[in-house]
């Protein structure tokens, strides 16, 4: 695939011209503060350089998932805010998306500044599966730019959403691909083609189910798969171990031995942790015990035991693993590592890539959420994806009509 670059835009003139662009905006909070501001860091570059190169900016973008109607819980302002400290431009946030304040705001929007549309999920149109109603909608995002205007996706972490803001507008406005669309691409093709062997990838997260196509597409691609997360258990299971009362997807059993056979054979290795840590109950300040990942139903918890982290020896060796690989990738916490006391099997990880001589990768809102929090900075990584799903999508090898839209 080819596409058309923000740099090309900027050549060919954007002082004056209403620019259209999708960013992630879609930042974890805590009522009404941003707790990882790292999509909207990401966002910036592309919004700066078009400010700087005179644009009027329409920045469009989600938050959470909304049922197609404003709901003050998913408001763009906590983000739209971080976005304005950081910012060396100036940034308004308009009340909706393509309503009153909407049209006054951009009729208004100087050479230079920002408006950032509110949730284009609290449309319903945005995310609607007929091609007319999202049309529609992607229509009125348009009309806010004037007869000139272009369009970019920088909007990473949505490129896998056949949506009116990522897919409609730009089948109807000139459209460009943002440079950090560019670089999450130019990454993950890495992962993809002439990959660098030992080739690791650790698997995390709380289902199976969400990282089965990944897994189908990585066997026979990667030399070794590390699963930890609430997904081991349906992998101990597979096993034939009992595993309490921790998380359990018992319908994709079959799905996972059916892998491990088909991994086995194409020269792909599972490692599923040794031990575990299980406590009485999901809290930060439960009672827990490390026991041996055979044996869950013989911790003091008995059958209400709970997994919660993987534990120290598994850490240890999903640690030697990725120390001696030249490539990794790693998708979804190791435990629950909001409580402290479950945070370190996703510790051992991230404090493991900082160390492997690798091009590291991590990918994933959640996993670049655990990084930070846990007190890592972005530059001990080879490069931290702002994409969750999308990466995990690029990696399965499918289409993603954000890209493919762009293609020329
Ligand atoms: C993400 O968080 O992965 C992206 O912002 C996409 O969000 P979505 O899964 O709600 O479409």
């Amino acid at each position: 695939m080819t596409f058309h670059t923000l740099n090309e835009l900027i050549a060919d003139g954007v002082r004056g011209r209403y620019i259209l662009v999708r960013s992630d905006l879609n930042v974890p909070l805590d009522g009404s503060e941003v707790t990882d501001d790292g999509r909207i860091k990401a966002s910036l570059p592309v919004l700066t350089k078009l400010t700087d190169a005179g644009a009027r900016v329409l920045v469009t973008a989600h938050l959470g998932r909304p049922k197609g109607a404003p709901e003050e819980k998913y408001s763009l302002k906590p983000a739209a805010t971080r976005l304005a400290e950081l910012a060396s431009f100036k940034v308004t946030l308009a009340g909706d998306t393509v309503g009153a304040s909407a049209k006054e705001l951009a009729a208004s929007l100087q050479d230079g500044e920002a408006l950032v549309l509110e949730n284009v999920r609290f449309d319903a149109r945005e995310t609607s599966k007929d091609d007319a109603e999202r049309g529609a909608f992607a229509d009125e995002l348009i009309a806010l730019t004037g007869g000139n205007g272009a369009y970019v996706d920088d909007a990473f972490g949505a490129v896998h959403r056949k949506h009116a803001s990522v897919y409609d507008v730009a089948t109807r406005l000139p459209s460009y691909q943002g440079d950090l669309v560019h670089t999450e691409v130019e990454v993950l093709r890495k992962l993809t083609t002439d990959t660098q062997r030992p080739y690791v990838v650790v698997l995390g997260g709380s289902k199976v189910s969400d990282k089965l196509a990944v897994i189908d597409n990585l066997i026979g691609k990667a030399d070794t798969i590390l699963v930890g997360g609430g997904m081991l258990f349906t992998f101990l299971a597979a096993a034939g171990h009992k595993v309490a009362g921790s998380l359990l997807e018992e319908d994709q059993i079959p799905v996972v031995q059916d892998y491990l056979k088909r991994a086995a054979d194409a020269g792909t290795e599972f490692i599923v942790p040794t031990d575990v840590e299980v406590a009485a109950k999901f809290a930060a300040d439960a009672d827990h015990e490390t026991v041996r990942a055979d044996a869950i139903e013989g911790s003091s918890f008995g059958a209400q035991g709970i997994g919660l982290d993987i534990g120290p020896e598994s850490a240890a060796a999903f640690a030697s693993r990725i120390k001696g690989a030249k490539t990794v990738f790693w998708n979804g916490p190791m435990g629950v590592f909001e409580f402290e006391a479950f945070a370190g099997g996703t510790r051992a990880i991230a404090q493991a890539l900082t160390e492997a001589d690798a091009f590291t990768v991590v990918g994933g809102g959640d996993s670049a959420a655990a990084v930070r929090t846990l007190g890592f900075a972005d530059d001990q990584f080879g490069h931290i994806s702002t994409g969750g799903g999308a990466s995990l999508e690029y990696l399965e090898g499918k289409e993603l009509p954000g890209l493919s839209v762009l293609d020329r």
